[in-house]
């Protein structure tokens, strides 16, 4: 949906992006918004209801900072997507939002992650010998769409035969270019989560869902609309992002030779590859909303304009990272804006490094060497995360 040009918003600073549908994301949705570096700081499309775009780490850590100026409600781009009104974590502002947060502890506790790693390894050795003898398999689907799926299932306790059903849900509500099928999937994964919430209440379970659900906010219990948002909220940040992030990264190690050789080589680089490709990928483009009108960063911005921030442009600013565009598994400086910052700073980060840490570790123990099927073609997606379809992996399979 292109929109006029507001009249605060100079000619100058218009450029064609839109970050569902252009059509440069399919052959590479990375380049798609790297292509915006090196211009103004702030720039503004019509696409999508109209918004601006922050290009710079600069511009992106000064929004983040502000929560009293850019709100997180409504979060989505265009507003019509998003919620009515604010919902639990994402969309509320400090200082109530530091309440709902104090819920999700257990995410944080070096402890708890810890304890959890064993699983996760067995799952992702699951999932690789179930592929292996065939001497390749497509990667989104046969892993990537897997491995983050059963790991947060197995944290809100879910069980293991409605998995199909969630990942779809999830993939359409993050990612759907028709706002007709966002708001469709929404509600559906809303009412699974609202049977959950109401199997769990009073409950004495260990997992996520019952401390979300029989938590307190200011001294009262947690009603059942603030724990359905908080854990759709948990579902949604925690599929759709390792999933992507995992498919690039194999796509990545498939197609350079070098720096997959390098791992294999010495595995103890590993954890350091895996924060340095969170940097150079930096998947999501998230959005706040301008709450009175300022002017910032030499532009006027008027109350209720909303700023994209595709991460990746704040993650491989030159102005923080020489070099910003290479990927060295050496980097000492892997600093990125990947995983948000400020408040909203995501809660998930140590499972979802642990993951992607376990799948590399095991995949290269197993099939150091592998490589994309001659002839075809990854084929890139927009919006919320930008993500990669159709990764054919092949290799050679010792008998
Ligand atoms: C590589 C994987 C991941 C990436 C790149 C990622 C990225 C992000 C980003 C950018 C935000 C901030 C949104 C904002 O500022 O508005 C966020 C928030 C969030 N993430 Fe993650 N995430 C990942 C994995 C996970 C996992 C595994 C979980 C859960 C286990 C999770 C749960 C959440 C939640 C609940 C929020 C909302 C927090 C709030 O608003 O306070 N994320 N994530």
């Amino acid at each position: 949906m292109e929109v006029q040009a507001p009249s605060h918003v100079p000619a100058e600073r218009i450029v064609q992006f839109d970050y569902f549908a252009d059509p440069g994301i399919a052959d590479d949705p990375r380049a798609n918004s790297l292509r915006l570096r090196g211009g103004p700081s702030l720039v503004y499309t019509l696409n999508n209801g109209g918004h601006w775009i922050a290009t710079t780490a600069a511009v992106i850590n000064d929004m983040l900072a502000q929560p009293e100026v850019f709100s997180s409600f409504p979060y989505l781009i265009p507003k019509q997507v998003s919620s009515p009104t604010p919902r639990p974590f994402a969309e509320i502002d400090a200082p109530d939002h530091g309440k709902y947060r104090a819920l999700l502890a257990p995410l944080t506790n070096p402890k708890l992650i810890a304890g959890f790693e064993a699983d996760v390894r067995n799952l992702m050795v699951e999932l690789i010998e179930g592929v292996y003898a065939k001497g390749g398999c497509e990667f989104h689907v046969e892993i990537g769409q897997k491995f983050p799926i059963f790991i947060i299932m197995k944290l809100l306790g879910l069980p293991p035969q409605d998995r199909d059903m969630l990942i779809d849900l999830t993939d359409k509500v993050i990612n759907a270019a028709d706002p007709d099928v966002r708001r469709k999937a929404r509600d559906q994964s809303e009412a699974y989560v609202t049977r959950k919430v109401a199997e769990r209440r009073g409950g004495a379970g260990d997992d996520l869902i019952s401390a979300i659900v029989n938590g307190q906010i200011d001294g009262r219990a947690v009603t059942d609309a603030e724990a359905i948002a908080m854990v759709t909220n948990l579902v949604h940040g925690g599929l759709d992002t390792v999933r992507a992030n995992m498919t690039f990264m194999a796509h990545f190690l498939a197609t350079h030779d070098d720096h997959r050789r390098q791992l294999a080589r010495d595995p103890s680089l590993i954890p350091n590859a895996v924060d340095e490709l969170l940097r150079w990928l930096s998947l999501p483009s998230l959005a706040r909303c301008v709450k009175r009108d300022i002017e910032f960063h030499g532009v006027q911005l008027k109350a209720g304009d909303q700023i994209l921030m595709p991460f990746i442009l704040g993650s491989c600013d030159e102005a923080v990272h020489q070099n910003a565009l290479a990927v060295d598994f050496t980097r000492k400086d892997t600093k990125s804006l990947t995983f948000s910052g400020g408040p909203h700073f995501c809660p998930g980060r140590a499972i979802a490094r642990l993951e992607l840490r376990i799948f590399i570790e095991e995949w290269m123990e197993r099939i150091p060497e592998f490589r994309l099927a001659t002839g075809s073609r990854a084929v890139g997606t927009g919006g919320v995360v930008a993500g990669l379809r159709n990764v054919e992996l092949r290799w050679d399979v010792e008998r």
